[in-house]
C-alpha cells in the first residue's frame, strides 16, 4: 500500500495503471500511467480527486489508514473524467456525510454520472477560497483543460497547486513520486510530450489562458493527477506547457509520414529524408502511418519544426490510415510549422488532391513544388522533383524561428 507524504499534511494516495493498453481506449501507454489522488489532513480533511473505479483495491484502506477513524469533510472534484472521478460513489458510500466541492458545470456532470444530489454539493465560484484549518483552498477555473468543468485547487499556505490533467503525463511512477526522483528527460519527457499532444494540445488556446491566470500565483509544488509531482523544479513544467501551448518547436527536426500500399510512396519518403539529411537536418523521423500509432506521430509533430505528409491514392481519396492521421492533426491544429505534401497515384491524383484540400481547410500552406509521381517513378524523376522541394523546404525551416 503506497502512501507518501508530500508535505506535513498532504498525502499521495495514487495508483499506477500498467494493465490498460490504450488510455481512453485510444492512446497506447506502454509505460503505464499514474492516477494521482491526494488527501489533506487538517481541521477539515480533504480528498483531492479520486482514481478510476477498479484501479486500486487499496484506495479506501489508504484513506482509512491516514485518517485513523476521522471523517473526510470535503472531496474536491477538479475534473469529472472517470479516470479521476471513478471512485466518487465508493467514497460517498463509506463517507456519506462528506460534501463534494466543484462548480456548477461539475454538478451537472456529477449528477449525470453518479446521481449526486444538490444536498451533497458545495458550488464554488472562480477564485473562491474555503478555509480547512491551517490553510485555505482556492479554486481557479481552467475550462477545457481538459473538460468544460475543469478547475485547479491551490493550497494557499503550502503553495501547492493540485492541477489534475494540466501538467500531467503518461508513465507510471516506478519508484519515487517527485520530479527529482527521476532522470526526467529520459524517463518522463517523451511520455509527457506525447500526453500533451494526444490529450491537451487541441485545447492549447485554453492552456494559454490558464497559464495566464496562474502567472502571478506563487507555486512551490505542482501536484497533477498523472505523472510526477513537481517539487524540485515546478518552473520546468510551466515552461514546457507554455512552449507546447504556443507550438514552439523544440528543434529543426522534420517528421515524414507516408501511407504506401506497394512501396512507391515509401520510396518518395526515403528520398526526401535523404535529401533533408544532405541539407544538414540532423533530426529526421520517418513513419509508415499504417504501422506507427498516430499517438507517436502527433508527439513528433509537436516536437519538430517541420512535418511532411505523403499518400498514395486510394479509391478517389487519400489512404484511409493517412485520413485518420489528418483527422487527428485537424483536432491538434498545429501552428508555426513548415509543412509539405507528396504522393503517388495510378490513374488520377486523388491522394495529393485530398492532402491539398486538407491543407487548405486547416490553414496549412504546403511548400511548393509538391512532389508527386505516377505509378512506379524512375529514380531520375524522383530525384528531380525531390530536389526542388527539399531546397524550398529547407529554406523555410531556416526562416521560421
Ligand atoms: Fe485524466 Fe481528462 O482525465
Amino acid at each position: 500500500m503506497r502512501i507518501t507524504k508530500i508535505t506535513d499534511k498532504i498525502y499521495y494516495i495514487g495508483v499506477n495503471d500498467r494493465r490498460t493498453a490504450l488510455f481512453e481506449n485510444n492512446w497506447p501507454i506502454p509505460y503505464g500511467v499514474s492516477l494521482n489522488s491526494y488527501l489533506i489532513k487538517d481541521e477539515k480533511n480533504v480528498l483531492i480527486d479520486t482514481v478510476e473505479f477498479g484501479s486500486d483495491n487499496d484506495y479506501l484502506n489508504k484513506i482509512e489508514t491516514i485518517l485513523d477513524g476521522a471523517p473526510i469533510h470535503y472531496l474536491v472534484v477538479n475534473h469529472m473524467e472517470p479516470d479521476h472521478s471513478g471512485m466518487i460513489k465508493t467514497v460517498l458510500n463509506k463517507y456519506p456525510n462528506l460534501k463534494i466541492i466543484g462548480n456548477e458545470q461539475t454538478f451537472k456532470l456529477l449528477n449525470a454520472y453518479y446521481n449526486v444530489i444538490r444536498e451533497n454539493f458545495i458550488s464554488v465560484k472562480d477564485g473562491e477560497e474555503i478555509s480547512i484549518g491551517a490553510t485555505n483552498l482556492k479554486f481557479v477555473y481552467i475550462p477545457w483543460v481538459h473538460w468544460p468543468e475543469t478547475m485547479v485547487t491551490y493550497d494557499t499556505n503550502n503553495q501547492v497547486l493540485f492541477s489534475c490533467d494540466a501538467f500531467g503525463g503518461y508513465g507510471s511512477l516506478d519508484g519515487g513520486i517527485f520530479d527529482n526522483d527521476y532522470n526526467f528527460e529520459e524517463m518522463f519527457l517523451p511520455e509527457m510530450r506525447r500526453y500533451y499532444s494526444n490529450i491537451v494540445s487541441k485545447w492549447s488556446n485554453m492552456v494559454v489562458k490558464a497559464l495566464g491566470k496562474l502567472a502571478d500565483v506563487p507555486i512551490k509544488i505542482i501536484a497533477p493527477s498523472h505523472g510526477v509531482i513537481w517539487k524540485d523544479n515546478p518552473k520546468k513544467v510551466l515552461e514546457l506547457y507554455s512552449n507546447w501551448s504556443e507550438f514552439k518547436p523544440e528543434n529543426d527536426g522534420v517528421v515524414i509520414v507516408y501511407a504506401s500500399m506497394y512501396g512507391n510512396t515509401a520510396r518518395l519518403a526515403d528520398k526526401i529524408g535523404q535529401k533533408l539529411s544532405c541539407a544538414g537536418i540532423k533530426n529526421i523521423r520517418t513513419y509508415d502511418v499504417s504501422k506507427t500509432h498516430v499517438s507517436y506521430i502527433l508527439s513528433d509533430i509537436l516536437k519538430y519544426k517541420g512535418f511532411i505528409l505523403g499518400t498514395c491514392a486510394y479509391n478517389t481519396f487519400m489512404h484511409p490510415m493517412m485520413e485518420h492521421l489528418c483527422n487527428e492533426i485537424k483536432i491538434m491544429s498545429p501552428k508555426n510549422r513548415v509543412f509539405g505534401i507528396f504522393g503517388t497515384s495510378g490513374w488520377n491524383g486523388a491522394g495529393v488532391k485530398s492532402l491539398l484540400k486538407f491543407a487548405e481547410e486547416n490553414k496549412l500552406t504546403p511548400i511548393t513544388p509538391i512532389v508527386e509521381a505516377i505509378g512506379d517513378p524512375t529514380d531520375e524523376k524522383i530525384e528531380e522533383s525531390a530536389n526542388s522541394f527539399v531546397k524550398a523546404f529547407y529554406q523555410e525551416l531556416n526562416n521560421i524561428k
